[in-house]
């Protein structure tokens, strides 16, 4: 059996994008019942950005109503938020003491970050120490990440790998799993999805606001309706398609390239898709933001089960290192 673990940004209510590339996947790989699997809500690493507390709490509600609401089953995954552990901020100081500066300074998301960013804190400096942290102290084995975070990982294992020379194996040396993005979900310019472009589309939404959005912001030409139009050449059909069965698109594709069939028959078909799919999804989480406590228990049952493994680690580290 392998432990895997991975932790979710707290930037806001997921979108289309995130639910389809990462979301649906994650929950498809929890159900394997070979794997037991560790999943948290990194709202700590949240705090090197937002400094609000109402966003700072609300972002983590949302977060975690979008993946109950996907189906995520916390009885098979342990699903916690990061900043009910404070195990994990200790271990995180231990490890930034056995880490080289000079090594961190490395880092290419801090070099990113702080040219980007107005609030360049130390937070964000000794960010990868806190994602080893989260890592080494449930003694994951798999860290499903995107390619972004590969550096994260490679520094995770370069600091597991130092203190175990120096004390005989603490930690699990853990290995990442690559998220391929297979699925490049288009934003309403054509562009990746994502939420600093501007261009995202949440499901979340009534279904006013959502036909409002889908009207108005995504491109389109303007060949008249009767004109046969080309599906390929297309990021209204392109959205159709990665949220729609084979079938349909196939169906839609037909109709475009027959001519007759307008860009507005296309996006009153793909907002009623979104509507049909994502219909209980959106109750669901409409349900939890609504009964936040509901979600408080969830989150503190996750919590409890994290910490009995992460009490023990801690002890383990802080006998090692001579506390
Ligand atoms: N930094 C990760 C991201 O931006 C989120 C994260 C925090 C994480 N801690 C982690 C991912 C531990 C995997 C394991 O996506």
């Amino acid at each position: 059996m392998a432990r895997i673990l991975t932790g979710i940004q707290s930037t806001g209510t997921p979108h289309l994008g995130n639910i389809l590339g990462a979301i649906l996947p994650a929950i498809e790989m929890s159900k394997d019942a070979k794997n037991d699997s560790f999943l948290f809500i990194a709202d700590l690493h949240s705090l090197t950005q937002i400094k609000s507390p109402q966003t700072l709490k609300e972002n983590t509600y949302s977060v975690a109503a979008s993946w109950l609401a996907f189906g995520l089953d916390p009885e098979k995954t342990v699903f916690y938020r990061q900043s009910d552990v404070p195990e994990c901020s200790e271990l995180a100081w231990y490890l930034n003491c056995f880490f080289p500066y000079q090594r961190l300074k490395l880092a290419h998301s801090f070099k990113d970050k702080s040219s980007r960013l107005e609030d360049v804190n130390a937070g964000l400096f000794v960010y990868p120490m806190l994602m080893a942290a989260d890592i080494l102290l449930y003694d994951a084995n798999l860290v499903p990440v995107g390619k972004d975070q590969l550096q994260h990982l490679e520094m995770t294992r370069d600091v597991a790998s130092r203190i175990n020379h120096k004390f005989k194996n603490l930690f699990v040396v853990p290995e990442a799993i690559i998220r391929e993005e297979n699925m490049l979900i288009p934003g309403t310019d054509g562009e990746k999805m994502s939420k600093s472009k501007n261009n995202t589309i949440d499901v979340f939404q009534d279904e006013k606001t959502l036909k409002k959005i889908i009207n108005k912001n995504i491109i389109t030409d303007n060949i008249p309706l009767e004109a046969p139009k080309n599906p390929d050449d297309s990021n209204l059909f392109k959205l159709f398609s990665v949220v729609a069965e084979k079938d349909q698109a196939h169906q839609m594709a037909k109709n475009l390239r027959a001519g007759g069939y307008g860009w507005g028959h296309a996006k009153k078909e793909l907002i009623e898709l979104i509507n049909a799919k994502f219909h209980s999804p959106r109750e669901k989480f409409l349900h939890y933001m609504n009964n936040k406590n509901e979600l408080d228990y969830i989150l503190e049952i996750g919590a409890h089960k994290a910490k009995s493994v992460a009490t023990k680690t801690l002890e383990r580290v802080r006998n090692t290192i001579g506390y």
